[in-house]
């Protein structure tokens, strides 16, 4: 017998800086489903390949790490916790060099393989918003809500050098927008799952739009899915 699913699978892609987990966390939060955030899994792994020396583009070593390497998630209220081999690295991976490394590791296959088994496993019985870059199109393909949340490279770098000088962080807005846009071109061009909307993916352009609207806004999408 099929177990029943706890709820939707919504799938939020986008490029960085959109906006992705601020929304996937009060849209979840509001139906009472579990926040994945797939991006700090590439992050951690990112993370690992710095610890231990490993360059980004050298395949037969990435696949070497990624059997050594051991992601696991944990969900705190309102809080996706990660470990690397049973050390807690969620607060480091929030870094702009791990953004740049998690990047640069996601265009491995190796890396792909392994975190597409673990987000599949995490999101199999539903009740999950889950962001990442390939959601709608590669991990969860048959999602029951599709989003691709977006805004313009200056927008997005300006949010997202507000929330790193909130987090004491001392950095440069241009510096940030710049890495933004390497980062949408590495992510939107590599060959393997690369960043792109999923033809049935529901289009949210957030570059005028407060937080509170877009989430009342994909809200009633996921009313009309689920009207439960
Ligand atoms: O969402 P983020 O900024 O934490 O993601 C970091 C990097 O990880 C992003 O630049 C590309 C990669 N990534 C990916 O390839 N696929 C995903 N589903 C999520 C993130």
């Amino acid at each position: 017998m099929h177990k029943r699913k706890k709820g939707l699978v919504i799938a939020i892609d986008g490029p960085s800086g959109a906006g992705k987990s601020t929304i996937a966390r009060l849209l979840a939060r509001r139906l009472g489903y579990t926040y994945i955030d797939t991006g700090a899994m590439y992050r951690a792994i990112g993370w690992n390949a710095k610890q231990e020396g490993v360059d980004p583009s050298d395949e037969p070593a990435l696949q070497r790490l990624c059997s050594r390497t051991d992601v696991t998630i944990r969900h705190d209220p309102g809080l996706q916790r990660v470990l690397v081999n049973g050390r807690e690295v969620t607060g480091e991976i929030r870094t702009p060099e791990m953004g740049m490394l998690a990047s640069a590791v996601s265009r491995s296959p190796a890396v792909r393989a392994r975190l597409l088994t673990l987000q599949r496993g995490l999101g199999a019985s539903g009740g999950v918003v889950m962001d990442g870059r390939d959601i709608g199109t590669v991990v969860f393909p048959g999602a029951d809500v599709k989003f691709y949340l977006d805004a313009s490279a200056e927008e997005r770098g300006r949010r997202r050098w507000q929330e790193l000088k909130e987090k004491g962080m001392d950095v440069d807005q241009a510096v940030i927008t710049e890495e933004i846009r390497t980062r949408d071109l590495q992510d939107s061009s590599r060959a393997l799952a690369p960043l792109k909307r999923a033809p049935d993916a529901c289009y949210v352009d957030s570059s005028a739009m407060t937080i509170e609207e877009v989430v009342a806004a994909m809200l009633s999408v996921c009313a009309e899915k689920d009207p439960r």
